[in-house]
């Protein structure tokens, strides 16, 4: 009889193989559909409406906040996978960056808009931080930073099942992240989507330095 050392094994090589596939563009779009992505997406938009001028989209993947921004904006999508910008070049959504979003090569104070969506539980918290730190560099002084990722809140069923299964391995709880943002930002609004996941949505500016 196989042991459950045996399943155990198996299941982690399962999600391995998972894990790698989802840097290919293609597939990685496929989960999140599968996951209701498009869903949360739609709800999404109306927190992008007020988008002008140059959107940085952090951790963008294959460029699925592009489809959200208005007419006339001008959308770069920095990601660290080179198959997911290889994607939003394919979908001509907007122009990629290949970068890591803590260390962002922008000048400073010359972007309308900052974006991060689903992308602070791939990051440990000193990287998370740096990130924040990088946006509110690049950021204009009167710019906005839209931030949005799914919480751990482990009394959410559907949630912690797509938590198991995630790549990444740092949910954070909702005081947990608007904490790291209040370090750089003034939060304007910090609401609540929920579809399977929990999710935080906010909208934040520059923090004024008096
Ligand atoms: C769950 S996906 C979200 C993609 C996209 N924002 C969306 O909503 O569909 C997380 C993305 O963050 C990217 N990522 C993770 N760590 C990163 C880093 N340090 N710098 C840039 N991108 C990163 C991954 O490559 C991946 O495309």
């Amino acid at each position: 009889m196989l042991s459950c050392k045996y399943y155990i094994a198996m299941a982690n090589t399962l999600l391995a193989v998972l894990h790698r596939a989802a840097s290919v563009g293609w597939v990685y779009d496929g989960i999140q559909l599968l996951a209701g992505a498009g869903v949360v997406r739609r709800r999404l938009r109306p927190y992008y409406a007020d988008c002008r001028g140059r959107v940085l989209d952090i951790g963008g993947g294959t460029g699925s906040v592009g489809q959200l921004l208005p007419a006339g904006c001008v959308y770069l999508c920095l990601d660290n996978e080179l198959p997911k910008l290889e994607m939003l070049l394919r979908k001509a959504l907007g122009i990629p960056l290949l970068a890591d979003g803590t260390r962002i090569p922008i000048r400073s104070g010359s972007i309308d808009f900052v974006t991060c969506n689903a992308v602070s539980h791939h990051l440990a918290s000193n990287d998370f931080e740096a990130m924040l730190s990088e946006t509110a560099r690049v950021l204009k002084p009167a710019g906005a930073f839209i931030f949005v990722d799914a919480v751990r809140k482990p009394s959410r069923l559907p949630g912690r099942i797509l938590w198991a299964l995630d790549r990444g391995s740092y949910p954070k709880s909702s005081l947990e992240l608007r904490r790291a943002v209040e370090r750089h930002f003034q939060v304007e609004k910090w609401d609540r989507i929920a579809f399977y996941h929990e999710y935080v949505a906010g909208v934040c500016r520059k923090a004024q330095t008096s």
